[in-house]
């Protein structure tokens, strides 16, 4: 079956009021002729509301970085709700990024909330996985991506909600770090990802995009994504150089 590409702009908290201005105008531009891959684009949450407006009638969608609240609206001070996130115009969240459960101590069932509470919401989780070097030259890397999959497919309707979620594999050791997995390695743990998945619902794993993000560039994407269980990338650094983000979507084509 083929899935659609996907390939997303993390922008982590990098870029100012002009900056958003400067590289949505690029891409845009690049992307007129887009036929084919999906892109998205996860800014601060403070630009959110206006990367949408900038989107607006654009094929080009949108997502945050994290839902903060897994509650509904109250007296949550400093909080944002995934309702909101909603209704700023976000089809994506991103769900148990690396930096979220290293920096911020996001635990395995924090993540799944957060998973299930964007879905409750209306947005599509990109739900984040991946092994920390020490646990890879220890060849836990299975071991690992199959415990922080295991708290969404063992939760009642965890398979189904698959249906309607993105993975993204992002090696700890590769990000941000110039040392990408090779095409080899990272297919290895796509494909261990697809089968754990199809041991549970075989037309779900079939259909469910996963992407590969750490220290994809423009130079490594195509050789990335031409792997048959990459279906497009998480992409951090090379988003905020719109020339070489708008190569990387090219490559997903
Ligand atoms: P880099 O592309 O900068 O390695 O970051 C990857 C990432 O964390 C995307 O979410």
């Amino acid at each position: 079956m083929t899935r659609q590409s996907l390939v997303a702009a993390n922008w982590k908290m990098y870029g100012t009021w002009t900056g958003v201005n400067n590289i949505l105008a690029t891409i845009k531009q690049g992307l007129a002729q887009n036929a084919g891959g999906e892109v998205a684009i996860f800014p601060p949450f403070v630009y959110l509301a206006k990367v949408a407006r900038l989107l607006h009638g654009t094929k080009i969608t949108s997502g945050a970085q994290d839902i903060c609240s897994v509650t509904g609206e109250g007296a949550h001070t400093g909080e944002v709700s995934g309702v909101m996130l909603r209704d700023v115009g976000c089809r994506y969240v991103i769900v148990g990024h690396s930096e979220r459960r290293t920096l911020y101590g996001e635990t395995d069932t924090m993540v799944a909330r957060k998973f299930f509470a964007a879905q409750e919401a209306g947005l599509v989780p990109i739900l984040c996985v991946g092994e920390q070097l020490d646990e890879r030259e220890s060849e836990q890397t299975e071991a690992v991506i199959a415990r922080q999959l295991d708290v969404i497919l063992e939760h009642p309707g965890g398979v189904a909600s698959l249906a309607k979620a993105v993975i993204a594999y992002e090696p700890v050791w590769a990000i941000g770090t110039g040392k990408t997995a090779t095409p080899a390695q990272a297919q290895a743990v796509h494909a261990f990802i697809r089968g754990k998945i199809a041991a549970h619902d075989q037309p779900i794993a079939e259909k469910i995009r996963i992407l590969y993000g750490g220290s994809v560039k423009s130079t490594n994407a195509a050789d990335l994504f031409a792997m048959p269980d990459i279906d497009g990338g998480l992409i951090g650094g090379a988003s905020l150089d719109a020339p070489q983000f708008l190569e990387i979507c090219r490559a997903a084509r």
